[in-house]
């Protein structure tokens, strides 16, 4: 019934696509996450916690409360449904020194520092692995910097089993960079 313009569901072609993109790419790109090939389950998790202000680092308190607000169950589910089927971003490589550090940390983790390796989650190739694991191939990098940051910081706290606020405390800054970096070019 929410369904207009061939599809797009209505709160996509209204709202959303003005930082998400109509197919879920992000025309700022920036903090804006790409939402294209994303798991549906992990779309619908993050927009719960939206609305349950369980996701509740600054961005998502300034912006994405709000947007979540509104939403009926329905809708976020169609609106997950329809993002997961979008095709994602094309990998890009823009600094490749600094991806194949995050490729090292990526596929090996960081034994000194007790660092997993993000493949066991997030697959060897960023696929993610649903209902829990979210994909990263391609997402934006300033947006996973500010992620990892938030994680680090102890501003985002609806990850199980506190995984990533344990995995990315233990990243520097440049670390971080790398990482991001090479989830950007897969
Ligand atoms: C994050 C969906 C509208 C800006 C997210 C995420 C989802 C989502 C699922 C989490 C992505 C992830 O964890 O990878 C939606 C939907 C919208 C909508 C369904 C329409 C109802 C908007 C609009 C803006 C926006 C209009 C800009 C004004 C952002 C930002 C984040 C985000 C900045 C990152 C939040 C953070 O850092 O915690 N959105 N969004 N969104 N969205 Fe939206
Ligand atoms: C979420 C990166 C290791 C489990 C995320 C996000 C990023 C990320 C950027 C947020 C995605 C988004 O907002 O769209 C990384 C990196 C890792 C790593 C760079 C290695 C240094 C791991 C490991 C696990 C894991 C080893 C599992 C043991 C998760 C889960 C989420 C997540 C469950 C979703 C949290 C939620 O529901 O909000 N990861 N990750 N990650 N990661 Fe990782």
């Amino acid at each position: 019934a929410n369904t207009k313009n061939g599809g797009i569901p209505q709160s996509v072609s209204s709202t959303c696509m003005a930082c998400h993109g109509m197919t879920g790419i992000s025309p700022q790109g920036a903090m804006f996450p790409d939402l294209a090939g994303q798991w549906a389950p992990y779309i619908v998790k993050q927009l719960d916690n939206f609305r349950s202000h369980t996701r509740a680092d600054p961005m998502a308190k300034a912006i994405m409360w709000g947007m979540a607000a509104s939403l009926t169950p329905a809708q976020v589910q169609h609106v997950a449904d329809y993002y997961s089927r979008q095709a994602p971003a094309k990998g890009k490589v823009v600094n490749p020194k600094l991806a194949a550090a995050g490729k090292k940390i990526y596929e090996g983790g960081i034994s000194t520092t007790h660092v997993p390796a993000c493949m066991a989650c997030h697959g060897p190739t960023g696929l993610g692995d649903p209902p829990l694991f979210p994909r990263l191939a391609g997402q934006r990098q300033a947006y996973v910097v500010l992620q990892l940051n938030y994680f680090k910081k102890g501003l985002r706290t609806n990850d199980p089993h506190a995984i990533m606020r344990y995995v990315a405390s233990r990243l520097s800054e440049a670390q971080i960079t790398g990482l991001a970096a090479y989830v950007r070019s897969l």
